[in-house]
């Protein structure tokens, strides 16, 4: 399932993205979202992208998907220079070569029509004939497991339905690209956890290059590289396997736990944090056995290293800034 992190000299990355600049105006002041992107992916490469709100996640996910254009840069996704494609050619590619997943349910099917009817859409808008969008549909929704409910309306449907027929309607159109925004992030843990395997799934499947973003570092850990956002732009590129990365304390006081560390903690409301002799102690306040158990020294060795003595670790869960102090 490992596919090959980077390419080769030879080898045209799939999406190159070349100091990609992306600003808002908003009434008389400009908002930088992204401040010079560089990264390629290769075909058949599925990437995560994790960072805190507002750091430009989605708006980066939104010029690869073709819906917005960059301030500046160049963006290249399969020899389409994205930034040529105008009217018609920028309909296609959105129609065609990328298929989207929201974290907002709401936002990926229509409530008043049924899953069928749902995933036949893309094709209807393509111009895709009648017997040919009822036979994709109904193979589609079968890869994502709704046969069963493919008659069914989205609110008829949990969390998770809806998300799996959501990939299938994005997958409608035979895209190469799918990319996600924080597509686990609205589902509980197990869903969630099922949807990634899906996911994980469909890519083999259909040969599938995915651009994921999440907020969750398990869910990270089912793609091949994570790629950190912060302040529109990207820090460190986190080893190919999550499962072993080291832990990382960035200079503002931030940690990203193992995922071995993480999935330990996620049970817990709030998790206390102490500062002691030997090193530092994630606690989770109301645990249960096993998440008491949970240890974790020397994750923070640079605590001190501003000099001030600041003791404070700040964490996102399911979307929200948390804050300890010690
Ligand atoms: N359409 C928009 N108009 C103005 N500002 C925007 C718009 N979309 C995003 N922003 C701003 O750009 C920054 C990055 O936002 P976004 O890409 O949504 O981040 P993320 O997805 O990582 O939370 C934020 O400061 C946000 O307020
Ligand atoms: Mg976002």
């Amino acid at each position: 399932m490992v596919k090959a992190a980077s390419h080769n000299g030879n080898e045209q990355p799939y999406i190159n993205c070349k100091n990609i600049v992306k600003a808002y105006t908003v009434s008389d002041h400009e908002i930088v979202a992204l401040r010079g992107i560089d990264f390629t992916m290769a075909r058949g490469e599925m990437v995560a992208i994790v960072g805190p709100s507002g750091a430009g996640k989605s708006s980066l996910l939104n010029l690869l998907g073709g819906l917005d254009t960059p301030t500046a840069g160049r963006l290249v996704v399969d020899d389409l220079n994205l930034l040529d494609l105008k009217g018609r050619s920028l309909a296609d590619y959105r129609l065609w070569h990328v298929g989207f997943v929201w974290q907002a349910v709401g936002r990926n099917l229509l409530s008043h029509r049924s899953a069928l009817h749902n995933v036949t859409l893309p094709m209807t808008l393509a111009g895709v004939g009648w017997r040919q969008r009822r036979r994709r549909a109904k193979e589609l929704l079968d890869a994502v497991g709704i046969t069963d409910h493919a008659h069914k309306r989205p609110p008829q449907l949990s969390g998770g339905q809806q998300q799996r027929v959501a990939i299938a309607v994005a997958l409608a159109n035979h895209p190469a690209l799918l990319l996600a925004d924080e597509p686990t992030g609205a589902l509980d843990h197990e869903s969630a956890k099922h949807v990634m395997l899906l996911i994980a799934e469909l890519r083999e499947r259909y040969g599938l290059t995915i651009l994921m973003v999440t907020h969750d570092m398990e869910m990270a850990a089912y793609a091949d590289r994570t790629l950190t956002l912060r302040d529109g732009a990207l820090g460190q590129d986190l080893s190919q396997n999550t499962q072993e990365a080291p832990p990382v304390l960035d200079d503002e006081g931030r940690i990203q736990l193992p995922v071995a560390v993480r999935s330990r903690l996620d049970e817990a409301a709030r998790i206390t944090v102490e500062i002691r002799p030997e090193g530092v102690l994630l606690r989770p306040e109301q645990g249960d056995e096993d998440n008491t158990q949970t240890v974790l020294q020397d994750m923070l060795p640079g605590a001190n290293h501003n000099g001030k003595g600041r003791r404070r670790l700040r964490f996102w869960r399911d979307g929200r800034k948390e804050e300890v102090r010690s």
